[in-house]
């Protein structure tokens, strides 16, 4: 890869002017220097492209055939080069492949009007309540359910780059490999396994005997040093309801089950749902957990890794300490929810070694800012005597760690989303928004706080980091780069700093994804690199190892309707949009975000 320019900053391209950012929103809008291709929309089969869904509701897919297509709700990803399985085995200096690899896609949800419809009338317009919403239709059968349930998950597809030859024109781009024996789809019923201090837990077992399956509202995720991906299980007590009155308890309360839970359904027909079943009552605290893939083994169940704490797992950031050790930074999306940090106890190649994850053996920490820019991690263990006399074990503790950390008296966060490493090691917290403070507090200062904030913290030690804001997204509220609800985050090597944002732009932009050169001097200053389309949200981030290709998530676009968009099919198209990967490149190539 090339350097971005002598002499100059490290994000050099034009960024789209607000006024043609805001134009058109049915398609995206990109800087002049970069170019966009979208690739796996949702329905794409991973075998044969016969079998693509395209995206026309009246040709809906089967569950079973859903199967084998890429989901829906596009959100966090990773590249895994092809060669990188056997990184280890090649000389030092090798470079890994930018033109060949696994893309593992999280699928974080697909509300039933996208997946299974509108109410429409005879002639197709749609049908309105009486508040003048879309009414989405409801499952009406098991069938309908598994359907929702398979587009939900994640997408393991290979990749590659070449000459693709489409209508009689051929162009390079990126293609799936159809039919890699890498393809996989893992959902709400696949097989999974627990690992870490819960696994034996008996808070995980069900009068039923079913054996754990499946991983759902995989929303962001991170890549480990030894290869593998994790998924981020966040919003999952959405999917659990009731049939019948549900009484909750104390714990059930604090991380938000309902009766009717999102308006998915699933419990109407699904029993393992139902928070009412007294055979499945354990169900629901097998969600909300951390879920390693190891994409380059279709045969391996994805593990959940419980010393990582249950709570609403936005995406996780992992870097490298002493002696080798991992910490890994996380963020519990909720309105006054939570920073967390895990620290491994080991050396992980020791731990890998020995056929042993560094995942298992650690501590888990919850943040605590003060007010004179220093901050603690204050561990969440059964030693301590306030823990001890809440729960019976370390495994009570970890399923219900919210409960934890509130004891332990956590700085309430403005919904804490996504971590990423910077350059010099220090880990910047996008805070998405909270509608609901009244009072501020020192690390979230406005109230409400309607735009969000995106913070850094550096790690003195274990248990102790300074921390800065760096950047207020009100503050660019005047300014050519205005920004706000700042979600999705990664850092390169050089200190470039990329923000997919997820929520109602200023003047008239669309969701979008920008970039700050965290080196500069003065104001962090945003340049808009890319711009969706209607009610999407740009999330997601990944590059090739030569940092030449990036890729992003365009996520609901139009909320499903195709009145709003028919992205990423042409705006004169009649189908309903489809969430889907767009890979970012720079005319005549150079580093992404240059
Ligand atoms: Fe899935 Fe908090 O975003
Ligand atoms: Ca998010
Ligand atoms: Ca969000
Ligand atoms: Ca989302």
């Amino acid at each position: 890869a090339g350097s971005p320019g002598e002499g100059r900053g490290l994000v050099n391209f034009r960024p789209v002017p607000v006024e043609e950012g805001a134009s058109d929103a049915r398609m995206p809008h990109i800087s002049r220097n970069y170019r966009y291709q979208t690739l796996i929309p949702w329905g794409t089969d991973l075998l044969d492209a016969d079998n693509d869904y395209n995206g026309d509701l009246m040709s809906r897919p089967s569950a079973d055939e859903a199967a084998t297509q890429v989901g829906i709700g596009h959100d966090g990803m990773w590249f895994f080069p092809i060669d990188q399985s056997r990184a280890d085995l090649v000389p030092r200096g090798y470079r890994l492949s930018s033109t060949n690899g696994l893309l593992v896609v999280n699928h974080e949800f697909g509300a039933n009007g996208h997946v299974l419809g509108f109410e429409r009338d005879d002639s197709g317009a749609l049908i309105l309540s009486d508040s003048g919403a879309p009414i989405s239709k409801n499952p009406e059968s098991l069938e309908d359910v598994r359907l929702s349930q398979t587009v939900h998950g994640v997408t393991v597809a290979e990749i590659t780059y070449g000459l693709i030859v489409e209508n009689r024109s051929a162009s390079r781009g990126w293609e799936l490999v159809r039919g890699s024996s890498f393809n996989r789809r893992i959902t709400v019923n696949t097989p999974v396994e627990f690992s870490g201090p819960v696994a034996f837990s008996e808070l995980l077992e069900n009068e039923a005997g079913n054996m754990p399956a499946g991983t759902v509202n995989n929303c962001g995720s991170g890549p480990t040093p030894w290869g593998t991906y994790i998924t981020c299980e966040e919003n999952f007590n959405g999917y659990f309801g009731a049939n019948g009155e549900l009484e909750t308890t104390e714990e059930q309360e604090r991380y938000g089950f309902s009766n009717s839970g999102f308006g998915y359904q699933w419990h109407v027909f699904d029993e393992r749902f139902d928070l009412n079943n007294p055979l499945y009552a354990n169900e629901q605290n097998r969600f909300g957990w951390c879920v390693e893939i190891d994409p380059f083994n279709p045969d391996a169940k994805p593990v959940k890794r419980t010393a990582l704490g249950r709570f609403k797992h936005e995406a996780i950031a992992i870097k490298e300490i002493d002696r080798g050790r991992i910490a890994a930074y996380m963020g519990d999306d909720q309105r006054f929810d939570y920073c967390y940090k895990y620290e491994s106890n080991r050396p992980w190649r020791q731990a890998i070694d020995d056929g042993e994850s560094p995942l298992d053996d650690g501590k888990l920490f919850v943040a605590r800012y003060n007010d004179d820019g220093t901050g603690e991690w204050i561990e969440l263990t059964i030693e301590n005597p306030a823990l001890a006399a809440r729960f019976s074990s370390q495994a009570e503790l970890l399923v219900y760690t919210r409960v934890a950390a509130d004891i332990v008296g956590a700085t309430p966060m403005d919904r804490p989303e996504w971590t990423t490493i910077g350059k010099d090691g220090e880990t910047y917290w996008t805070l998405t928004n909270n509608s609901r403070r009244e009072e501020p507090n020192v690390a979230n200062p406005e109230a409400p706080n309607g735009d969000g904030h995106i913070i850094k913290t550096m790690d003195v030690d274990s248990e102790n980091f300074n921390w800065e804001f760096f950047v207020l997204a009100s503050s660019s509220r005047d300014t050519e780069g205005v920004f706000t609800d700042p979600d999705a985050a990664w850092a390169d090597a050089d200190g470039r700093l990329f923000i997919g944002t997820d929520g109602g732009q200023p003047d008239g932009l669309q969701d979008q994804l920008v970039v700050f050169d965290t080196t500069a001097d003065g104001e962090p200053e945003a340049k808009r690199l890319f711009v969706g389309v209607a009610s999407d949200e740009i999330t997601g981030f990944a590059t090739t190892p030569n940092c030449e290709f990036a890729f992003i998530n365009i996520q609901h676009p139009g909320n499903g309707l195709a009145e709003a968009t028919n992205f990423p099919a042409r705006p004169d198209g009649i189908t309903t949009p489809r969430d889907c990967t767009v890979v970012l490149r720079r005319v005549n190539g150079g580093v992404i975000g240059s």
